[in-house]
Parts: C-alpha cells; structure tokens; sequence
C-alpha cells in the first residue's frame, strides 16, 4: 500500500474494536429498516424504551446552564478544587477516612485504565485480569507494549474462581517483580458478576501474601465504572471493606467514570483514584499521575469536573441526582430480569448476573452465532467466550423477545457445525 508509513507498531490489523464495528452495523441497519426492526444491543449507554439517551435531569440542567468560562477554560492538570473530594463522596458516601485518598481526572475510566497500565509497569511486562473483560483492555496494554493476561473468572460453581487467579498472579512473579491486576467489579462488563465482600478478601489476602517478597511492586486497580448501577450504595460498596490493611509495596487504585455514575459519556471525564494508608504516598501519586496527564491529554474537561463538585458538595443535589439515578437502575435491573426469566424459558445459559449494563450468554461459537443473529437484525457483541447483550440500551419488550432469537441462532449454528464435522 502507498503512502502509509506508520511505524510498524502503530500499522495494526483490526483499526475498529468489535463492539464499535457491530455497533455501526447496527446502526447501519436502523436507518435502512427503522428502529423497531433492529435489535441494537451493542451499545454502553443507558436508553429508554424508544431509543432516546437517558442521561441524568440534574446533570443536563448544570451543564446546560454553565457559564462560558466552564465551558471553555482550562482546567488544573491534578483536577479542579474540590474534585478529589467530590470523588471521595460519589465512591464513598463521604469524605473517606480509612485510607488517604487522591483522585486525577481522566479522560472517563478509559483514560484511567491507561494511566495504570502505563505507570505501574514496564515494558514488555504483563497485566492480570480476568477472561470476561471489557475489549479495550487488552487494546490499552497493546498500545503501551504491555502483555494482557487472563484467568479463568469464574470457578464450576459460577464464583469468582480465586484459585486461578492465584495460580495466574504467581506465574506472572515468577517472570516479572511487578504485578498490575485489574477487577472490574461490581456489575462486571461483560457478564454483570458482582465480587462479594469474601472473594475480595480472599484476593486482598493473595495479594498480601505475594507482597512479603519485599522486592516484589503488587498494584489492584479495581475497575469500579458500575458501582452505582450494582444494587444498594451498602451492597455495592461492600468491596471497599474488603480492602483492610496492605503492606508498602502494594497499592489499590480505582477506576472511577462519569460516564456511568453521571451518564456523561460524552463528556469524557472519570479518575484514577489512590488509596494510600500513607499521605505521602498518595500526594506522590497525584504528582506522577499529573505528570503522566500533562504528557498524554494534558487537562481534563472542567465542566464534566465542576458537576461533579457542584452535585457531590450540595447534599440536595446529591440526594435529587441519587434519586434520579435510581430510577434509572431500576429500568435496566428490570430488563435485566425480564432477559433472564426469558433466557430461563428459552434454556439459554448466561454468566451470572447480578446488576448492570451487560449480561453474557454462553454458545460455543459466538463469531458464527452473531452473525447468524445479524441476518435477523438482532446485534449482539461476539466475545472469545460468549455474546455480550446491553439490558442498558435494549426496551423491556426486545429484552423479553431476544433469548427465544438467540436459542434460535445458537442452535442453528450447532447443526451447521455438526454437519461440518462429518
Ligand atoms: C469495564 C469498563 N471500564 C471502563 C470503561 C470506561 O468508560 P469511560 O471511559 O467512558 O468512562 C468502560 C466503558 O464502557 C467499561 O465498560
């Protein structure tokens, strides 16, 4: 090919990611057979059952009436005032008291991830996750020559599978004195799993005992982007207690996105966030992620960061923005059971789901299975172990239609792989 001269790191195979090239499908089809025809269960955004964006009433009020200087100026590289306080209350319930916390705005939970993958490792070293992961993982730890590893997530009883993830995590020291792993709980994407308070423990307890090698640097990111679409702020925040105590050579940071908690997606805000039994070292871990953002995508848009401090420093706000996010969830959980109890009657098996924008069905050939289903106008996202389907942005009446489409399809493409074996 002519006039192509990118270096060949950067020259990759698959420029689009899979979710982004079957959501333009889905699109796609929208347009030519109309709305109702399509199933368009591609997408990370909270709809309503006629397809509009469900964004928050308070969060469209504020930024509909911020002045130009919001709109418009720059904002500090380490976060505007108030911001790491707005994330504490948002994630906390409160200023939080166990740890010293320090929050960097991001570029949404993405431009977290990015900032953990690139500043807790070196390069050519690993990162830990699980096998149902969000796509772009693995994309971020490419872009920044980092391996992506996984583990089995879940064990044959259908629980996070500690002992994989212990056998992982060990190999991976056996090859490197660094150690990044990166959960995304509660409300997983792609499955919907929730961690409970004891699984935590159990990895928080792993991750203490490889840390007695003194040499060894441990760092968990917890992926937290659903934590308020996962049950009651109690339940959902049940991994925090989980935490407890870590020696100096480990470290716990979140993820944290506004496109999510705020339904902002477009405005492109989250935070990595540290919690550190040391100021110290929390303040060092503001200055590194500063540096870092100053180097990559410099600030971070102010408006997305001064909603978030006018709502989280106004306890009315909060509570009117609570409520309104409740309704919300309550919305997607229902579609999420109306699926299931569909899934339940059709016998498809799905991951277990305990809240959240996704659930995963289990097939043998998700690749052929979506795009049997794309014939039909339904649009599911194909992963290497299952299809990913969005209660977020599917209407209760497709949630309850689409298993008995998707049996349907699964069991096409079993018969057409059979025939093909013999
Ligand atoms: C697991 C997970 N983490 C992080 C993100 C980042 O989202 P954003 O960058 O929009 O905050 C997403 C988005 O879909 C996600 O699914």
């Amino acid at each position: 090919m002519n006039y192509v001269t990118f270096s060949p790191h950067a020259d990759r195979e698959n420029a689009m990611d899979t979710i982004s090239a079957v959501s333009q499908m889905a699109r796609e089809a929208i347009r030519k057979y109309g709305a109702d025809a399509v199933i368009n269960s591609t997408m990370g955004e909270c709809q309503d059952d006629k397809g509009n964006l469900m964004v928050l009433p308070t969060v469209e009020r504020l930024l509909r009436q911020a002045p130009v200087t919001d709109i418009c100026a720059y904002a500090p590289m380490g976060g505007i005032p108030g911001f790491n306080e707005a994330v504490q209350i948002s994630l906390f319930g409160q200023i939080e008291k166990r740890w010293f916390v320090e929050s960097v705005p991001t570029p949404g939970g993405c431009g977290a991830l990015r900032h953990a993958v690139w500043n807790f490792l070196e390069d050519g070293e690993a990162v830990l996750s699980t096998d149902y992961h969000w796509g772009p993982y693995r994309e971020i730890c490419q872009e920044h020559n980092r391996r992506f590893c996984t583990f089995s997530m879940f064990n044959d009883a259908g629980k996070f599978n500690t002992e994989a993830f212990r056998a992982a995590a060990e190999k991976i020291l056996e090859q490197q004195p660094r150690l990044l792993v990166i959960l995304n709980t509660p409300a997983n994407n792609p499955t919907g799993y929730s961690m409970t308070k004891e699984e935590m423990e159990r990895v928080m307890n792993i991750l203490r005992r490889l840390a007695e090698e003194p040499t060894r640097k441990i760092t968990l990111c917890l992926d937290v982007s659903y934590i308020d679409f996962a049950g009651s702020f109690e339940e959902s925040r049940a991994v925090f207690d989980a935490i407890g105590e870590f020696p100096p050579n480990m470290l716990v940071t979140l993820v944290f996105s506004m496109s999510k908690s705020y339904t902002m997606c477009g405005m492109r805000c989250g935070a990595i966030v540290c919690l550190s039994p040391e100021k110290a070292a929390a303040e060092r871990f503001k200055q590194v992620m500063s540096v870092s953002s100053r180097a990559t995508w410099s600030n971070v848009v102010r408006l997305a960061q001064k909603v978030l401090v006018e709502i989280c420093s106004d306890p009315a706000l909060k509570q009117q923005t609570d409520r309104e996010r409740e309704h919300f969830k309550q919305i997607i959980d229902e579609r999420g059971a109306l699926f299931l109890q569909a899934a339940r009657e059709a016998g498809i098996v799905c991951r277990p789901y305990d809240h959240g924008y996704f659930l995963t069905i289990l097939c043998r050939n998700p690749a052929r299975t979506a795009q049997i289903l794309q014939k039909r106008q339904i649009y599911v996202v194909p992963m290497a172990n299952g299809l990913r389907f969005s209660p977020c942005a599917v209407s209760s009446e497709k949630c309850r239609k689409a298993p008995a489409l998707i049996k349907e399809a699964i069991e096409e493409v079993e018969e057409i792989d059979a025939n093909s074996r013999f």
